[in-house]
């Protein structure tokens, strides 16, 4: 398994925590986020990290910013990515199963970085059930081609 894990000076902190997770599961990555607290704008990191998982280069990515938000929105602007902005176990394991999400989003300043490392070992663990899913997420996917 291949990431990429990107973010803003918002996201700084919990990305570190990210990488403890990616070191655990023996998971391949590059961190394309920004490396110092100036502020920066979240798409500049987003949009180009987002087109490298769409393009396959990578298998799945994780994006930080303050509240994950502008992660998320600008993320789901690129064609084939299906980013699912988390904030708890939950939701993270049924984004995989259901929606089959190829890039996780998470905000700094929502949650801690005990939380966020059982959110990301859940996403990196957890399959896609497909079946009934598949119908769902093709509809979504073919939204994209309209
Ligand atoms: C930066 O202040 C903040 O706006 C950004 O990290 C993010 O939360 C945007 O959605």
């Amino acid at each position: 398994m291949k990431v990429i894990i990107t973010g803003d000076h918002a996201g700084m902190t919990l990305r570190n925590e990210v990488k403890n997770v990616l070191e655990e599961l023996g998971f391949e990555y590059e961190d394309t986020g920004a490396d110092c607290k100036s502020s920066v704008d979240y798409p500049d990191y987003a949009l180009p990290a987002a087109k490298r998982v769409a393009s396959g280069e990578f298998d799945r990515g994780i994006f930080i910013c303050g509240t994950g938000i502008g992660m998320s929105i600008s993320a789901n602007k690129v064609d084939g990515i299906r980013c699912a902005l988390t904030h708890d176990v939950y939701t993270a394991k049924a984004t995989r199963q259901h929606n089959n999400s190829n890039i996780l989003a998470m905000g700094e300043r929502v949650i801690g970085p005990g939380l966020a490392h059982e959110i990301v070992k859940t996403w990196l663990t957890t399959e896609y059930e497909g079946g009934r899913h598949e119908r769902r997420v093709e509809k979504m996917m073919q939204a994209e081609k309209k």
